[in-house]
């Protein structure tokens, strides 16, 4: 899989490209990720990215030149109703954008080509939507400086579920949203840790029991932090009857 970010702090993401399973992900050449300063668009002497808005009001707004000509650089035009779609999907990181779910980075990491761009100031110009990103997502109901940290977010959470970057790919398959509901409690050597011990089930070797005992464990674990997911979990086996 390919990545294009487009920031105006690309010294962010250094770490992360070098680190843990992004880092040999990219060593490995499962994962390309290239980030690119977005000021290299500019064409003024000042390398300027935003201006204020137009009607009033505080703050600053990302000029729509640079970035669209950044993202047409890297992802091709955005093609009309009809018109052959480019070959990457071009994700705008802003708090308005549809939430950022397991279930969205599933579906991403299908694609082979992710053009991210990280928004700053008061955010774009809307513009840079309408004519040149394909989606919006945001990663929460919280409001951030800048889309730096939501674009790791995304490429954390899409490139592990490429195959070949996670060392077990079963891992992801009893994770927590996997299937609608949260993974239940997991537990190491010792046996036992301040005098509290590992639940005999899991050191039985009875695989049947240790798979029962997991699923409830997971369902009551979901009714309990987060009720909301249980009817689409619900769908899920229902469907899978
Ligand atoms: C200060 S925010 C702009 C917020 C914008 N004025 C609004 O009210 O919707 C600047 C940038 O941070 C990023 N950002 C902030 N919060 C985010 C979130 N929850 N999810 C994704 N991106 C976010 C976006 O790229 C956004 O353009």
């Amino acid at each position: 899989m390919r990545i294009d970010v487009i920031t105006i702090f690309p010294g962010l993401f250094e770490p992360f490209r070098t680190t843990s399973l992004l880092g040999a992900a990219c060593r490995d050449g499962i994962v390309e990720l290239a980030v690119h300063d977005l000021r290299d668009w500019t064409k003024d002497r000042h390398r300027t990215v935003d201006d204020t808005p137009y009607g009033g009001g505080p703050g600053m707004v990302m000029r729509p030149e640079p970035l669209v000509e950044a993202i047409e650089a890297l992802a091709g035009p955005k093609r009309g109703e009809g018109e052959e779609s480019r070959q990457a999907h071009v994700l705008l990181l802003s708090p308005q954008g549809r939430p950022f779910t397991q279930a969205k980075a599933q579906e991403l990491a299908r694609e082979t080509h992710l053009v991210l761009v990280c928004g700053r100031y008061e955010g774009v110009d809307q513009r840079v939507i309408d004519l040149a990103v394909d989606e919006e997502v945001s990663i929460g109901d919280y409001v951030l400086a800048g889309g730096e940290l939501p674009a790791l977010v995304v490429i954390e959470a899409v490139t592990r579920l490429v195959p070949g970057v996670m060392g077990n790919p079963e891992s992801a398959d009893t994770e927590s949203f996997q299937a609608g509901m949260l993974e239940g409690p997991q537990y190491t050597r010792p046996a036992a840790f301040r005098g509290v011990e590992v639940p005999a089930v899991l050191r039985s070797g009875d695989h049947a029991a240790i798979a029962r005992w997991r699923a409830e464990q997971a369902r009551e674990r979901t009714e309990a932090r987060r009720p909301d997911l249980l009817p689409a979990a619900r769908g899920d086996e229902r469907n899978e009857r």
